[in-house]
């Protein structure tokens, strides 16, 4: 029983915690190469660019803007991206990079999502600082949509199968997710940089009848609702545990007095069994004769209080 309170509750955080390291780690690399595409890096030129081999499926690519001429422009189709004016960055910077992320058949590793199959890549979108062109672990700048949203429109979005409904799912780079409406079918959007699909509830019962909200805590609230989870995931354990155990018992009981309830019966056929009348002949006829009168008769008058 310990063991299995062990497991459950130190599983579900290092894997939450690992995907969520990796996916950041992702981030910074991808960074690292994307920023490699600018070999003539021209301003508001979209460059593709290449992922290491062990990466195959990734699309990446880099755009480089002038600050003034984003927020006054914005830009037009940054591939599945509409990036409206009204865009600013923090801190300041003259100049940034928008990395783009394709995620490809590797979303799931990187962004799994429990009880939802994804309809579409997930993509990225996050801004750099373009100061430095060979600059690696760069910090993302925070951009935000100050008047209209960012609008990003899916291409080739799988059908929801029937009876489901799609939603569109964001998660910042602290990895808390929303969900929201998908618009005109193969739509969302955002205020903010991070990653975006199309996801739909998966119609299998999930295996494990975990809290229907993947959703990882705010940063503000991470680490106490990590602790509430895990002591939730104890609780459980503990009264599933004591459940078993009176099961346990009372099975133990029962199965007892089964065997009890066995003997007396067993005792009392046999001596029914030992108790056979015994037959005497009357005549031809055989008829069962007491050998004894277990109550003597008592007249009634003979009866003194
Ligand atoms: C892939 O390869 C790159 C460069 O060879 C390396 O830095 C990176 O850690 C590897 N990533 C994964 C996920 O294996
Ligand atoms: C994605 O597909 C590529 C080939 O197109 C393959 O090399 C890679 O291993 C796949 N990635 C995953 C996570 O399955
Ligand atoms: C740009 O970044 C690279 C890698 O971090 C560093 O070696 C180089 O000195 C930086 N260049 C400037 C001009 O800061
Ligand atoms: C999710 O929604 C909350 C509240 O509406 C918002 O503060 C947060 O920035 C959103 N996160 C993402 C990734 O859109």
């Amino acid at each position: 029983m310990l063991f299995f309170v062990i497991c459950f509750s130190r599983l579900p955080d290092v894997s939450a915690q690992s995907s969520r390291g990796s996916a950041r780690g992702l981030d910074a690399l991808l960074q690292d190469y994307a920023y490699r595409a600018f070999v003539h890096p021209k301003t508001g030129v979209i460059f593709d660019g290449s992922v290491p081999s062990n990466l195959t499926g990734i699309q990446i690519a880099a755009m480089r803007l002038r600050s003034g001429s984003l927020y006054r422009k914005g830009f037009d189709m940054y591939k599945e991206f509409e990036i409206p004016e009204g865009v600013t960055e923090s801190p300041y910077v003259e100049r940034l990079v928008l990395v783009y992320q394709n995620l490809g058949n590797w979303s799931m590793l990187y962004y799994p999502l429990p009880g939802y199959s994804y309809l579409a890549p997930v993509l990225g979108l996050l801004a750099y600082d373009a100061g430095n062109l060979s600059a690696k672990n760069l910090p993302e700048l925070d951009i935000r949509a100050s008047g209209d949203p960012i609008m990003i429109e899916f291409q080739d979005v799988k059908p929801a199968p029937a009876g489901t409904m799609a939603k569109c799912v964001s998660f910042d780079l602290d990895g808390s997710v929303n969900f929201s409406n998908v618009e005109s079918g193969n739509m969302c959007s955002t205020v903010q940089q991070g990653h975006f699909s199309i996801a739909v509830e998966s119609t299998a019962p999930s295996p494990t009848p975990v809290s229907p909200s993947p959703t990882p805590p705010m940063p503000s609230g991470k680490r106490k609702k990590k602790s509430n989870t895990k002591v939730w995931i104890i609780v459980g354990s503990v009264v599933g545990g004591l459940a078993l155990l009176a099961l346990l018992s009372f099975l133990v009981l029962w199965a007892k007095k089964y065997r009890e309830r066995k003997n007396l019966q067993r005792m009392e056929k046999a001596a029914d069994v030992g108790e056979a009348l015994q037959m005497t002949s009357v005549g031809d006829a055989k008829a069962p004769a007491a050998t004894f009168t277990r109550t003597q008769p008592t007249i009634e008058t003979e009866y003194v209080p």
